[in-house]
């Protein structure tokens, strides 16, 4: 019953999907964020003045009013996607809006990016946060490492998760993961994602980019995990 509704759920997406469609439960959010917990928190803190500045910043490329912050992530995760599957040259200016983000952000950028940082903040709603963080997390994946890939195969690995293989491999990853095996979870799928991408989209290099485009966003929460190399 449970993969009839995941399946379903996942038919529902639009035709294009860059930053990929799928959600998490707030049990296993909560388990990334306390991974996630920086080690020092005294070497950075997220503060409210410049974070609320450059999200406006970033918010005014999309149209995107004002008050939108870290609160309205799967709104953020849905306009962010529309822009990124519109055109190659959209996607370009997307990764030029980013940059600009990381840089007004600075040395605050990673503590701002962290799930344990907002959801320690009064109220937070778990799927509005993971979408923010993993909306930023995946524009960092196709905009700095993934962006030769990303813009020269822009049409197959955009159609990509609107297939039955990509279904296949998050519908695996949501019936298997747990607390247990959480990170064994997002590697194995990464793998499954990895021989998918390459079968959809022909070259080795499709293959890394939709592995680490998965797990770029469990990077600090599992520490360590890596994307295979594929050899031509
Ligand atoms: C599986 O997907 C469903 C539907 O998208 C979602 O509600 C649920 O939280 C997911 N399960 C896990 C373990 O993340
Ligand atoms: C953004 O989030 C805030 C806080 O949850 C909410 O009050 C507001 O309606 C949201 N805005 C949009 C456009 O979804
Ligand atoms: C890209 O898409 C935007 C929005 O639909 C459009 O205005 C623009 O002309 C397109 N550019 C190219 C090069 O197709």
């Amino acid at each position: 019953m449970r993969g009839v509704l995941v399946f379903l759920a996942l038919v529902a997406v639009s035709q294009a999907a860059f930053l990929l469609p799928y959600s998490l439960d707030a049990d296993l959010i909560q388990l990334m964020s306390t991974r996630e917990k920086p080690l020092n928190d005294a070497v950075s803190t997220c503060q409210d003045i410049q974070f609320n500045y450059c999200q406006t910043t970033f918010n005014q490329f999309f149209g995107m009013d004002d008050s939108i912050s870290w609160r309205n992530g799967s709104y953020i995760f849905n306009t962010v996607q529309k822009y990124l599957e519109m055109n190659v040259t959209e996607l370009v200016k997307v990764c030029n809006t980013r940059t600009q983000f990381y840089q007004c952000l600075g040395s605050s950028y990673s503590t701002c990016m962290n799930l344990y940082t907002l959801l320690n903040r009064p109220h937070p709603d778990f799927s509005n946060t993971f979408d923010y963080v993993r909306t930023f997390r995946g524009l960092e994946w196709m905009c700095v490492g993934g962006f030769a890939e990303v813009t020269n195969q822009w049409d197959c690995l955009g159609a990509f998760p609107t297939t039955k293989a990509y279904q296949n491999c998050i519908a695996n990853f949501n019936q298997t993961v747990g607390a247990a095996n959480f990170c064994p979870s997002v590697d194995s799928t990464g793998a499954c994602l990895n021989d998918a991408y390459i079968a959809a989209c022909g070259d080795s290099g499709s293959g890394y980019y939709g592995c680490e485009n998965f797990r770029i966003t469990f990077d600090n929460s599992c520490w360590g995990l890596r994307c295979a190399v594929n050899q031509n």
